[in-house]
């Protein structure tokens, strides 16, 4: 396991944080038929079960019905954001022997476990029958690929800090739309004024929300390097810097929500930002899509920014599909992934889902202004991996320090949550 994270930690350093390290098994996907002799249903999972989240799939299945007219699409998916109840579904599947035709796996630490645990085909050669090496930008095939294989395309790349506001609300508490707070602190003190004026500073949601709200407050206090080292052991969890992001985690969800757990998901959360009861709400940029789906304006109903102190920085995530080992309908599942991996499949998803595409040759230009800035970020800012979102760690360790997340949000007990992260990071890192 430690080499894993010593991996991630020198791709994220690198500003390369797309990996799908390790696996020794000696699966291959090229006895399969190939896609055009594709027939039947092709069984698909992911948690893009409803709202905006829905239809970035609805877009990419059109591609996929026009790509394979003769095929069914078969929407296996689970609701719950970022898989919260997706991948426990999916985990007993695969250890029952009846995995669906392909799966979304985050990019990174967690499709990890899966090829540990041999459950994935080896898609090298599927990626060299589509061209696929000379579409992705050279140096993410290079971190794709491991012990020469590669298993999984990725469809998307996701940023996770970022902050929506309400541009009214801000502008009722005093507060400049257009510019945003630099630091922690300087945030905190914009809380601060928006609890002023009544209405709900920061709104987040239960669960996973707040180990994401975490994640980025780590990251502000900590820094680019204090961040990584959490995951790889450079950064001592015991240490007074983290003890002080803790803090600054407790301060910070001080100003939200008294009902957030009772919230069952994100999009409730954003919600509150688009009816004008909150200013703000942290939330990866799959909330771009739900802004244009409902008809929000940039500029004028809301607005957005990097999570203040991580200007500069870009959190990734990933969602990446895979073809499982046993999978009923192999062909069908390489029709699949080639709709995934093409400039048309990727355009039409990434436009309706608010993340940027992952293969250079997709058409962007008549993307929102905020996925363009997305796209010119991703190619300048450092990349760090996103804990909630299975790229810094694999999910036990992300389950184990999502329960003391959840605990702190009730008893606020900072040293009792630095002292069970760094237990956990101990556990996991050895
Ligand atoms: C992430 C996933 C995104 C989006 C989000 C909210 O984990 O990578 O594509 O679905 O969860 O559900």
């Amino acid at each position: 396991m430690r080499r894993s994270f010593k991996l991630l930690a020198a791709a994220a350093t690198l500003g390369l944080a797309l990996t799908g390290c390790g696996g020794s098994g000696d699966n291959s996907a090229d006895t399969a038929a190939p896609a055009s002799e594709a027939t039947g249903s092709v069984g698909v999972f992911t948690w893009w079960a409803d709202g905006s989240e829905k239809a970035g799939l609805d877009a990419l299945v059109d591609v996929f019905k026009t790509d394979y007219p003769d095929l069914t699409f078969d929407n296996l998916a689970v609701a719950g954001g970022a898989g919260s109840q997706a991948k426990s579904v999916l985990a007993a599947q695969l250890k029952a022997g009846t995995p669906p035709d392909s799966f979304q796996a985050h990019a990174g630490a967690e499709l990890q476990d899966y090829i540990d645990a041999d459950q994935l085909e080896d898609l090298t050669g599927f990626y060299e029958e589509n061209d696929l090496t000379s579409q992705f930008p050279a140096d993410l095939i290079d971190r794709l690929t491991v012990d020469g294989k590669i298993y999984s395309v990725p469809s998307n790349i996701h940023r996770s800090n970022v902050v929506w506001a309400n541009v009214d609300v801000l502008k009722d508490a005093g507060i400049d739309p257009e510019k945003p707070a630099e630091d922690l602190d300087a945030w905190i003190s914009d809380l601060e004024k928006v609890k002023k004026s009544g209405k709900t500073p920061l709104a987040v949601a239960g669960s996973w929300t707040q180990v994401q709200l975490f994640e980025n407050v780590l990251l502000a206090s900590l820094g680019v390097d204090g961040y990584n080292g959490l995951w790889d052991g450079a950064t001592d969890w015991k240490g007074e810097d983290v003890t002080k992001a803790i803090e600054s985690y407790k301060t910070v969800l001080s100003y939200t929500n008294s009902d957030r757990d009772s919230l069952s998901d994100w999009a409730p959360a954003t919600q509150l930002v688009q009816d004008g009861a909150a200013a703000y709400n942290l939330m990866g940029d799959w909330a771009e899509a739900k802004f244009t789906l409902d008809g929000d304006k940039a500029g004028t109903d809301y607005t957005y920014f990097p999570m203040p102190g991580t200007a500069g920085v870009f959190n990734f995530l990933a969602d990446s599909f895979t073809l499982p080992v046993g999978a009923p309908n192999p062909a069908g599942a390489k029709a699949w992934l080639t709709t995934i991996g093409s400039a048309e499949g990727q355009t039409a998803f990434n436009k309706v889902k608010g993340s940027i595409p992952a293969n250079t040759t997709a058409k962007t230009d008549d993307f929102s202004e905020y996925q363009k800035s997305a796209i010119a970020d991703f190619s300048k800012d450092q990349i760090v991996s996103s804990l909630a979102h299975g790229a810094a760690v694999p999910v036990a360790w992300l389950n184990e320090l999502s329960t003391a997340v959840s605990k702190f949000g009730g008893d606020g007990n900072v040293a009792t949550l630095q002292e069970s992260a760094g237990a956990t990071a101990e556990k996991f890192a050895e």
